[in-house]
């Protein structure tokens, strides 16, 4: 039996962090966890356990203090990578407050990269967001379309981040290091035991649309029906969050099996499907049997009209593809929704 890899995964609790943690278990890897649970709940780790058989060990932490990263590498030598959520990722609050969204996002990835560095050989994974490609000149979007200006704070610190981490690959030839550029995720476990935690108003369309289903929300404001698009409403892919949790695992093993061509690659993860938001609406009406109530609005500042993966790349290169549907997603996504309110 291979001796068991131990991956550390930041922001680890969180919603596809929690769910990364179950396929990395199913690996057979060993894996730590440090998390703020500024975001997320000890709750989680129970879920995962449940799930798993397996209780990952739990750290907690603030990953802006350098002195306990450095304290925590040097305790855990052992560490043969790293999956690195942990980040601040509300992309209206980051425009509020933006300082706060450097410091959290880059200052935390820096002294983890510092830490990977003074270790020699390693590997690490990014979670990155197709957002660094705000409106692509062409459909479906390829890993060479042109990083374009940031809408957001939030998007500016995965740019950056990319960045920092491509710079530091290109010098330190023993850090490994692949960006993961996330589509959209939905969903939630099969199992019902994980899923994402509605911490407040919901921003995202799908637990927004799941909280309406389930009478938490009065009505869904679907922001804009007037873009150039087949029904007027804004397009994006959709991916299972176990599809993307699933991708994390195969780049990791790339990494670690030095089946990597490059110190530093980056992959789109999608389904490589756009669906509109009357279509998301529709394929929640399907899977629930209810109506939903919502109504066309304004257009939300910010927004781009489409943007779906071209996953050419990401099949070729991990050998991964995304397997659920969107009903599938939807289904799953519902699904946990009743759990959370039963
Ligand atoms: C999807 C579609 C909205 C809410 C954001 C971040 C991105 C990533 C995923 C972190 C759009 C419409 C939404 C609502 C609506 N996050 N919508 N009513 O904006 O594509 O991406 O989340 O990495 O970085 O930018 O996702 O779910 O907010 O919106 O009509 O109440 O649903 O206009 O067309 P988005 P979203």
């Amino acid at each position: 039996m291979a001796e068991k890899k131990k991956i550390l995964v930041t922001g680890g609790l969180g919603f596809i962090g929690s769910h990364t943690v179950v396929e990395l278990q199913h690996e057979g890897f060993e894996v730590v966890i440090i998390d703020n649970l500024s975001n997320s709940s000890l709750e989680v780790l129970e879920g995962i356990t449940r799930i798993t058989g397996k209780t990952p060990a739990f750290e907690k932490m603030d990953l802006r203090d350098k002195a306990a990263v450095s304290a925590f590498f040097a305790n855990h030598p052992d560490v043969s990578g790293v999956i690195h959520f942990a980040a601040s990722k509300a992309v209206g609050e980051s425009v509020d407050q933006p300082l706060l969204y450097y410091e959290n996002n880059i200052n935390t990835l820096i002294y983890i990269l510092q830490e990977l560095r003074d270790k020699g050989e390693s590997c690490f994974i990014f979670s990155s967001s197709c957002t660094v490609y705000g409106q692509a000149d062409e459909l479906p979007i390829t890993e060479s379309a042109p990083v374009k200006k940031a809408e957001s704070p939030y998007g500016n610190t995965k740019q950056i981040g990319e960045e920092i981490i491509a710079d530091t690959c290109n010098v330190h030839h023993g850090l490994k290091a692949i960006s993961l550029r996330y589509f959209n995720p939905i969903g939630a476990h099969p199992t019902v035991e994980i899923g994402e935690l509605p911490l407040g108003v919901p921003q995202n369309l799908v637990p927004f649309i799941t909280q309406t289903g389930a009478g938490v929300r009065k009505e869904l404001s679907v922001f804009g029906g007037d873009y150039p698009t087949p029904d007027g409403t804004g397009i994006r892919d959709y991916i299972h969050v176990v599809d993307l949790a699933k991708a994390h695992v195969v780049a990791l093993q790339r990494l670690l099996h030095g089946d990597n061509k490059e110190n530093y690659e980056v992959f789109n993860v999608g389904t490589g499907t756009g669906s509109s938001v009357l279509e998301v609406i529709k394929s929640f009406e399907s899977v629930s049997g209810e109506k939903l109530h919502y109504k066309i609005v304004d257009r939300r500042p910010g927004d781009i009209t489409a943007a779906y993966a071209d996953t050419t790349k990401a099949n070729r290169e991990l050998g991964w593809e995304a397997k659920s549907t969107l009903d599938e997603a939807m289904r799953s996504a519902w699904a946990w929704e009743k759990k959370i309110r039963s």
